[in-house]
């Protein structure tokens, strides 16, 4: 069976991972978020220039942990989008040199679609369809999944505005918080009472779209009550009530789509599936619905190398056809399908 090397770099992690037949063998990550602390946010030149000094590190370190050799990779597997354009060129630029050094085929795939195959190697082979909840720094979306390396991918619905994960660190700004803020949420509402305070369920309306979201909404519910409670503002309960609302709103809506498609397995998958109460009050629901639920381990939700190495398995087990020497980074590109510049595009 094929041995693929992962490559991710769309944002302010550097990570790489090796997958041999739906098996993670071993990953490495380096993280920049330190260094972007200070500005609130990732600054997309400072990103690039860890990624630059990371990349080799850490493909070195992931080959040593999965106890092979670089030449024993059949095939490079890299993001080619979406994320920072900075970012995602590093990892791309790195990609080719590796796939050409080594003479394999080079894979450009969907960042988004690293985040559901992930799933693969932990639980094991995706069922035949399903609902995937996505939920990102940077995408929010309900989709309906077949076979992830062949088929073109659904959107059910997506977010007209912010996504949950851009939520969660604008709340967090907005508390004093420092970023990124959904960790920080997550473990400051343990100390909070959830009911504190009612905040809205955005797109819940019977004449909203089922399956959309909205989180700019809600954010700026926030910025009012903390605006009203300056000097006595207690954080916690506000994280919690929060954290409540989007929890709600994500379960409510991901459930709905896998009753009226008839599916019965549904998968949460990115950075703010790694949410303790997210988590909780999914399979809660999920449980009642008599739904499967799939979600990976929180050091698999974020960002990491193993779930490019994931998808890039998948594509090659499928015999896709690789990408083209040419491509490039796509820092916007919508997800259709697990490969960029696939045959769906
Ligand atoms: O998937 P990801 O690592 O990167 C993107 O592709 O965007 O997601 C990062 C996002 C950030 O907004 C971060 O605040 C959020 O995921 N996040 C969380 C948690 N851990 C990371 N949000 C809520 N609770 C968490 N425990
Ligand atoms: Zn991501």
């Amino acid at each position: 069976m094929p041995l693929v090397l992962g490559i991710e770099t769309s944002c302010d992690e550097t990570g790489a991972g090796l997958v041999r037949d739906g098996v993670l063998l071993g990953d490495a990550l380096a993280s920049s978020v330190d260094q972007h602390v200070r500005f609130g946010g990732v600054v997309p030149e400072v990103a690039a220039r860890a990624h630059l000094e990371a990349m080799v590190p850490m493909v070195e370190r992931a080959v040593q942990a999965a106890g092979v050799k670089l030449s024993d990779v059949d095939a490079v597997a890299v993001t080619a989008g979406p994320g920072l354009a900075t970012a995602v060129q590093i990892g791309l630029a790195a990609g080719k040199a590796y796939a050409t050094a080594l003479g394999v085929p080079l894979y450009g795939v969907h960042h988004l679609a690293g985040h559901a195959a992930v799933d693969v190697l932990e639980h094991g082979p995706l069922p035949e369809r399903c609902v995937a909840l996505i939920v990102s720094g940077g995408h929010t979306s309900i989709l309906l999944l077949g076979d992830l390396a062949r088929d073109p991918i659904v959107h059910l619905g997506d977010t007209v505005d912010d996504a949950a994960g851009e939520a969660f660190d604008k709340v967090a700004r907005l508390l004093g918080l420092p970023y990124p803020g959904g960790p920080v949420i997550d473990r400051i509402a343990k100390e909070g009472d959830p009911q504190a305070i009612h905040f809205p369920r955005p797109m819940s309306g019977p004449n909203d779209p089922p399956f959309a979201f909205s989180f700019s909404g809600l954010k700026t519910a926030v910025a009012r009550w903390v605006e009203r409670h300056e000097g006595t503002l207690p954080v916690a309960d506000v994280a919690a009530s929060f954290q409540e609302a989007v929890a709600d709103n994500l379960c409510t809506k991901a459930i709905r789509a896998c009753k009226e498609h008839h599916v019965d397995t549904l998968l949460m998958v990115g950075g703010v599936a790694a949410n303790s109460r997210i988590r909780a009050m999914m399979e809660e629901r999920c449980t009642e619905a008599g739904i499967t639920l799939r979600v990976p381990s929180p050091r698999l939700c974020t960002d990491n190398g193993a779930m490019i190495a994931a998808v890039g398995d998948l594509l090659v087990r499928a015999g896709a056809p690789p990408s083209a020497p040419t491509i490039g980074a796509e820092p916007s590109v919508v997800l259709r399908g697990a490969l960029i510049s696939g045959p769906w595009t």
